[in-house]
């Protein structure tokens, strides 16, 4: 919950490529918004002026551009930009906040994928993000060949973790596993391999389960 001024929540979509994240924070924001609710629909990297300046430096680019630490370092720079010019406002006038990836992503990606110290990563996000916490975390899973399939059906420049291999995304997959048992009060994984109704569906049920939208 965030304080208790705010009546928005802040929601967040995570997952491998081509999970479906982009097309149901879509779905989600139209839901709620016929619910009522001022919604502001954001994502990361990015999501906020300079953060996005911060994105095309670790989207774009041959995958050997940076380490794993120095991702982290940006993906955390991007975050506490995006955090204090767009979610903490929005949530402060008590809109709904539902972000395209978060600070999962980066436990995923760089910590279980590229294997940064998670120790670290929680450092990192004690000092960039404080105890803020998402509301409710949606995880989107399925197997990483349907989801490499998909994103590749839609690729533009964006291609630098999509062209890692297998054996990383695989190693995404299940860190993303791992963090949804670990949280279960904040995490609900959501089968994603169904149709696109289908898991707007599922995903408009954990909302109104969890958070009462
Ligand atoms: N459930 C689904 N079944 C089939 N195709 C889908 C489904 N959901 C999304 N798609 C299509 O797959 C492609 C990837 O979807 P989307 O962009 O929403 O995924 P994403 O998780 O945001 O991907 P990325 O991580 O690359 O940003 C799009 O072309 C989208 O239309
Ligand atoms: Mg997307």
């Amino acid at each position: 919950m965030n304080d208790a001024s705010s009546t928005g929540r802040f929601i967040t979509l995570e997952g491998g490529e081509g999970a479906g994240k982009s097309t149901q924070v879509a779905r989600l924001k139209g839901w709620l918004e016929k619910r009522g609710h001022s919604v502001v629909a954001t994502r990361e990297p990015g999501g906020a002026p300079g953060a996005e300046m911060v994105r095309k430096l670790l989207v774009e680019g041959p995958t050997e551009r940076w380490d794993g630490t120095t991702e982290a370092l940006l993906h955390f720079a991007a975050r506490r930009d995006h955090l204090r010019s767009t979610v903490w406002p929005a949530l402060g006038r008590g809109a709904w906040a539902i972000s395209d990836r978060f600070a999962d992503s980066t436990l995923a990606y760089q910590g279980y994928g590229h294997g940064v110290d998670r120790a670290m990563l929680a450092d990192l996000y004690r000092i960039a993000v404080g105890g803020f916490r998402p509301d409710l975390t949606l995880i989107l899973d399925l197997p990483i060949e349907t989801g490499l399939a998909r994103a590749a059906a839609r690729r533009g420049t964006e291609t630098r973790y999509e062209s890692l291999p297998k054996a990383f995304h695989d190693r995404v997959r299940n860190g993303f596993l791992d963090i949804a048992t670990a949280d279960p009060g904040r995490c609900i994984v959501i089968d994603a391999s169904r149709d696109i109704d289908a898991i707007a569906e599922a995903i408009a049920r954990a909302v109104s389960e969890r958070l009462g939208a």
